[in-house]
C-alpha cells in the first residue's frame, strides 16, 4: 500500500497539472479538429502523471511558488505523451493500448498520430517559453528540457532501442539505453524546478545525481512490469517486449537480479535527497511510490 499522504499529493498534482494542460492544448473545436482531438486524446485524462509530481515536488522542497510550477509540469508531460504518441506507432513498438485506451493511432490514425507528437512537442516548448519566470530561467529551462528530449535524451535513447532490437546488448549499453530514453527526462522533472529559483550547483549536482538514479530505477520497474505486471492495471499490453526482442533488465539479467538493481537505486536516490533534511519528504515519498509500483 502506498503511504496515503503520497496518494492524495499526487491526485492533487495530477489534477493540476490536468488542468495546465486543459488551458494550454488547443480546443478541440478549432480547425485542424482532427489533430486537437488527437492531441487532447492523447494528454488528458491518463496516465500517472509521474513527470509532473516530480516537478511539484522537487518545486516545493526548493521553495518555489506552486504558480510557477504549472508550465514546467504541464510541458514534461507533454513531452512525455508526443513520446509515448510515437513509442506506440507501428514504426517503433506498434501497440494497441496505452493508458487503458487505443493507442493515438489506432483511434485516429497514423497520419495523425505522428503530427498530434510533434504538435505537443513544440507546444511544450511554447509553454515554457511564455511562462510567468525571468526570460533567463525560461531559457534554462528550454535549454534543459531540449537536451532531455533530443539525441542526448529521449529521442537517443529510443533510436538506441530500436537498433538493439533483437541484437543482445551488454549491460553498460542496455543501461546507457535506458537513461537516455527514460532517465533524462526524469532527471529533467527535478532539475526544471532548481532553474526557477537560485539553487547552489551542490543542490543541483544532488537533483542530478537523484534524478538520473530514480530515472533508471523507473525504466527497470517498466520493463520488471512489462513481465511481471498486469495488463489491466498498467494500462497496456505485457510481454510485449520479449515478443519484439527487445533488449531489457529482466531478459539480461533475469528478474530477480532486475529487482535487485531497481533496489540499490531507490537507495541511492535517498541517500542523495539526506542533506536536504525535512523539506525533502514529499519526494522521498515519491521515489518510494515509484519503485515499489505495481501499475
Ligand atoms: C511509460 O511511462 C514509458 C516509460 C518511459 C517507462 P509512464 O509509466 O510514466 O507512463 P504513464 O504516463 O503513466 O502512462
Ligand atoms: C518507452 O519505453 C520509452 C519512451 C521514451 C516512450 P517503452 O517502450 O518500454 O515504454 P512502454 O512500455 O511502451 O510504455
Ligand atoms: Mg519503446
Ligand atoms: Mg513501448
Ligand atoms: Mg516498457
Amino acid at each position: 500500500m502506498a503511504d496515503p499522504d503520497i496518494s492524495r499529493r499526487l491526485a492533487l498534482w495530477a489534477e493540476r497539472v490536468e488542468q495546465a494542460l486543459d488551458r494550454a492544448l488547443p480546443p478541440a473545436d478549432t480547425m485542424p479538429t482532427r489533430l486537437h482531438q488527437a492531441m487532447r486524446y492523447s494528454a488528458l485524462g491518463g496516465g500517472k502523471r509521474i513527470r509532473p509530481a516530480l516537478v511539484y515536488a522537487c518545486g516545493e522542497l526548493l521553495g518555489v511558488e506552486p504558480a510557477l510550477l504549472d508550465a514546467p509540469a504541464a510541458a514534461i508531460e507533454m513531452i512525455h505523451v508526443y513520446s509515448l504518441v510515437h513509442d506506440d506507432l507501428p514504426a517503433m513498438d506498434d501497440d494497441e493500448y496505452r493508458r487503458g485506451r487505443l493507442t493515438c493511432h489506432r483511434r485516429f490514425d497514423e497520419a495523425t498520430a505522428i503530427l498530434a507528437g510533434d504538435s505537443l512537442q513544440v507546444l511544450a516548448f511554447a509553454t515554457l517559453a511564455g511562462c510567468p519566470a525571468p526570460p533567463a530561467r525560461r531559457l534554462e529551462m528550454i535549454e534543459l528540457m531540449a537536451r532531455a528530449s533530443g539525441t542526448a535524451g529521449m529521442a537517443g535513447g529510443q533510436a538506441i532501442d530500436l537498433d538493439a532490437a533483437g541484437r543482445s546488448l551488454t549491460l553498460a549499453e542496455l543501461e546507457h539505453m535506458h537513461r537516455l530514453k527514460t532517465g533524462e527526462l526524469l532527471k529533467a522533472a527535478v532539475l526544471l524546478p532548481a532553474a526557477l529559483v537560485e539553487t547552489s550547483s551542490a543542490d543541483r549536482a544532488r537533483l542530478d545525481r537523484f534524478g538520473a538514479a530514480l530515472g533508471l530505477a523507473f525504466q527497470i520497474v517498466d520493463d520488471l512490469l512489462d513481465v511481471t505486471g498486469d495488463p489491466a492495471l498498467i494500462g497496456k499490453a505485457t510481454g510485449v517486449d520479449e515478443a519484439r526482442g527487445k533488449p531489457t533488465y529482466p531478459a539480461l539479467v533475469g528478474i530477480e537480479a532486475s529487482r535487485r538493481r531497481a533496489a540499490d537505486l531507490h537507495a541511492e536516490a535517498r541517500a542523495e535527497l539526506a542533506p536536504f533534511g525535512s523539506r525533502a519528504g514529499p519526494l522521498l515519498a515519491l521515489a518510494d511510490f515509484l519503485t515499489a509500483r505495481v501499475s
